[in-house]
């Protein structure tokens, strides 16, 4: 119980904080009618570039219902492998002992059981939309504030480092029981989480309200005794997973450039990049995927996701996703006995292939004129400070046809400071608690055909785009400001312009 108290003080405490700056913010308008665009030099808006066209160079593909399609330069025969990889992703696993092999050994302990379960058909996950709703597409990552291995923090020692709200039911006939070769045990989900959100509202410039909802999370039902009071809890939804492949292959130093931890040129804005351990390499590296850009490479979040949020143990992540406490030993394993491992590793490097070769949509309408009017005030909010419109991508990537492709992703692929009112508090490797990797905004108004509802942020807590950007604190605060300085007919431009990306 204290710990469900402790957590929900937590939360209430930011919001409070988060009151006074987004009052603060009011006031400070209201006394001086201060303006963003013409405190600074003019910002140079680049001419339309008809490449923007095809925000994946020539990887891009056709508008279809689902996301999940594959690069347009992909040779018939390499499509095999995608197939194969998509449908390994889409396919729910069962619990050992099943005949499908192949697809055994959820849990014990598992948030879903595919991956499209949370990423459907390539979207973005959602968080409940009311209190009482399981948390479906949303996840919950928990650590204690000391450091842990390899610059990462210590798990929560009873529930490690990400909360399962499913274990599987071991249900064996009389016979196998009595044999006694295994254990007759429930693998009880860890606890449920609720979310209530409470309204706060403010003006823009020209007078029209808006309204934000600021979430508070409760952990109930809680399977294997209190967490630490100082648990840190971070509140994550599914990510798109369109053009990951692209992003990839990006060369580190054209990120690394971009970043401006100092702020040397005092735009407010610094940027920094996210070092991150690797399985594979057994080193720090670079950081790109994730909400906190926590994870270096599509293979790594991937298997990472197979453990964590399935419970499917792959090569990188050999054991199950367990606390000693959770007795997890006692539960049946889908792993062959050669490799000792739940996923066979060419299934594991097919859902690899599938997800780097995940093709981006074309534009829809970017000559429209709203469009073309809201391109602009994007340019002079500055939104591209963080949201980087373009990259070209390197000539080493792990699918030549990724090589050397001009892309359109909006992201520096850096973390920022983006305010109290977003922080979790939870710092990931190098990244604090008020930061986040800036999102890819391509395809993000393509999102609402794949779920029917749609939501955004790390924690979905905005119900619109107008939102998410009102949301914006810390390094983009000034975007934010530029933002409610538009009037209603500028702010329809500019989410039409984010919408056709
Ligand atoms: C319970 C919901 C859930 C399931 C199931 C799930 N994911 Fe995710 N996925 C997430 C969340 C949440 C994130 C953000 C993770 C973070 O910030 O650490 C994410 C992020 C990702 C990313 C990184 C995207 C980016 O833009 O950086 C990839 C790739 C990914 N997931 C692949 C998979 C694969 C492959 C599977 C199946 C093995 C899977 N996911 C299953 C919730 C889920
Ligand atoms: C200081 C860097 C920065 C600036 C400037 C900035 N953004 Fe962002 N933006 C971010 C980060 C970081 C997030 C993710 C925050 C989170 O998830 O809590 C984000 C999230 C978003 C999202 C939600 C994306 C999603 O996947 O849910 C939208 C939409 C967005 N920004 C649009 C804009 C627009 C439009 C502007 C200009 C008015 C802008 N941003 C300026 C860094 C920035």
């Amino acid at each position: 119980m204290k710990v469900i108290q402790k957590l929900k003080c937590q939360r209430v405490s930011v919001f409070q904080k988060n009151r006074h700056a987004l009052l603060d913010g009011v006031k400070l308008f209201m006394l001086i009618s201060w303006s963003p665009l013409s405190s600074q030099a003019a910002p140079v808006i680049p001419p339309f570039n008809p490449a923007e066209l095809q925000p994946g160079g020539a990887t891009t593909t056709a508008v279809k219902s689902s996301l999940l399609n594959p690069l347009a330069n992909l040779s018939l025969v390499r499509q095999e492998q995608f197939y194969i990889g998509r449908s390994f992703y889409r396919s729910p696993w069962v619990q050992a002992p099943s005949i499908t092999t192949d697809r055994d050994g959820l849990g014990p302990l598992f948030n879903m059981r595919s991956c499209v379960a949370c990423h459907a058909n390539g979207g973005r996950g959602l968080p409940p939309l009311s209190d009482g709703v399981a948390m479906n597409s949303m996840l919950f990552r928990l650590s204690i504030p000391e450091p842990g291995e390899h610059g990462a923090l210590k798990p929560e020692p009873l529930y490690g480092d990400q909360l399962q709200a499913l274990g599987i039911s071991l249900t064996y006939n009389k016979g196998m029981a009595e044999s006694g070769s295994r254990a007759q045990q429930r693998i009880l989900g860890e606890a449920q989480v609720h979310v209530t959100y409470t309204p706060q509202s403010g003006h823009y410039a020209d007078g029209s309200s808006w309204e934000l909802l600021s979430p508070d999370y409760r952990i109930t039902a809680l399977s294997y005794g209190a967490m630490r009071e100082d648990v840190l809890l971070s509140p994550r939804v599914a990510q798109q997973q369109v053009g990951l492949g692209l992003l990839a292959a990006i060369p580190e130093r054209d990120i690394v450039q971009g970043a401006d931890s100092e702020d040397v040129n005092q735009d407010g804005i610094s940027g920094r990049p996210n070092w991150v351990w690797d399985v594979q390499q057994q080193k720090i590296v670079l950081g790109r995927f994730g909400h906190k850009a926590n994870q270096p490479t599509i293979l790594q979040q991937s298997a990472a996701a197979f453990r964590g949020d399935l419970g499917i143990t792959n090569r990188l992540f050999p054991e199950e996703n367990c606390m000693p406490d959770q007795h997890c030993e006692a539960a049946p394993s889908g792993a062959d006995p050669k490799t000792g491992v739940e996923i066979p590793d060419k299934f594991l490097t097919a859902v690899d292939f599938f997800v780097k070769a995940l093709g981006v949509p074309t534009r829809r309408k970017p000559q429209d004129a709203q469009v073309q009017q809201g391109r602009n005030l994007f340019y002079q909010s500055g939104c591209p400070a963080c949201h980087t419109p373009s990259f070209t991508t390197g000539d080493d990537a792990d699918l030549p046809e990724l090589n050397q492709q001009t892309i359109w992703p909006y992201t520096d692929l850096l973390l920022h400071d983006m305010g109290a009112g977003l922080a979790d508090q939870r710092p990931d490797f190098a990244a604090t608690g008020q930061e986040w990797r800036t999102p890819p905004l391509w395809a993000i108004g393509l999102m609402k055909r794949t779920t029917g509802a749609v939501r955004y942020l790390h924690d979905g807590r905005a119900r619109s785009i107008a939102e998410a950007i009102l949301w914006h604190g810390g390094e983009g605060k000034t975007a934010r400001t530029a933002f409610m300085q538009l009037s209603a007919d500028e702010r329809e431009a500019l989410v039409a312009f984010v919408k056709d990306l």
